[in-house]
């Protein structure tokens, strides 16, 4: 890879598998995949998984992150979970402000931002998902849309913001099959670097990445990694992604 940004290759298992399937997984996972450095390899489990997945990666290269947080460090809110504890199972990696959060659970710019900034202070590495849905990709608004998202979730996050990764998922690239061409997801990772205000911060795609088109993305030196969902349930299929980006380094 041209730039100092080392890939990542972020697996979101949503709300998907059960207690020993995630284990089985894991392990898995740290059989095939445990000493790889470059790219940077991360599983995101279901919250009530995390200590076991925790545990059958610890001393592998393998990292581990959560889908989501609450803003407060600790308190009376019933079925939420705070950045510190995630912290204390093992977790490096927050999610922060995805898609299916944003548009089915009703989480505003607002309450993004709040996370975003809760998991830098609890020592989070967060990733703040950004993307379009199809109906303003066809007004034009894609622009307009992802700089408001990152400019909410940046306001107040001063010298900390190159420890954010961004995620741009297109709402209508997610679950789809319909991928962004390597053009189009370039494109704007190009404005959110400029929004970004900092070279550190690294850029990955998702939104239907698969073993079959993830050659080309990964060969554009505007992707850094990329964030995904299905493909990252079976471990054939996520290791080869991974080895798409180990072969463009
Ligand atoms: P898919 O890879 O299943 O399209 O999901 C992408 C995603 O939402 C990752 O966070």
């Amino acid at each position: 890879m041209s730039t100092a940004r080392r890939a990542l290759v972020a697996g979101n298992w949503k709300m998907y598998k059960d207690r020993a399937a995630a284990k089985a997984t894991a392990l898995a996972l740290r059989e095939t995949l445990g000493s790889c450095e470059i790219p940077e390899v991360a599983v995101f489990p279901p919250f009530p998984f995390l200590a076991d997945v925790s545990e059958a990666l610890h001393g592998s290269a393998i990292s581990l992150g959560a889908q989501d947080l609450h803003p407060g460090k600790e308190g009376a809110f019933t079925g939420e979970v705070s950045g510190w504890m995630l912290r204390s199972v093992g977790c490096r990696w927050v999610i922060v402000g995805h898609s299916e959060r944003r548009h089915q659970l009703g989480e505003t710019d607002e309450v993004v931002a709040r996370k975003l900034r809760a998991a830098l202070e609890s020592g989070l590495d967060p990733i703040l998902c950004v993307g379009e849905t199809l109906q303003e990709r066809e007004r034009r608004d894609t622009e307009r849309v992802i700089e408001r998202q990152i400019e909410s979730a940046f306001h107040g996050v001063g010298t900390s913001r190159g420890q954010v990764t961004i995620a741009y998922e297109p709402v209508w690239a997610i679950g789809t099959g319909r991928n962004a061409t390597p053009e189009q997801a370039s494109e704007v990772h190009k404005r959110i670097r400029d929004w970004s205000e900092d070279a550190r911060v690294r850029v990955l795609y998702g939104g239907s990445v698969k073993p079959e088109n993830v050659g080309a993305l990964a060969k554009a030196p505007e992707i850094d990694g990329v964030l995904v969902g299905g493909a990252s349930l079976e471990v054939s299929s996520f290791a080869r992604l991974v080895a798409a980006f180990k072969s463009r380094d």
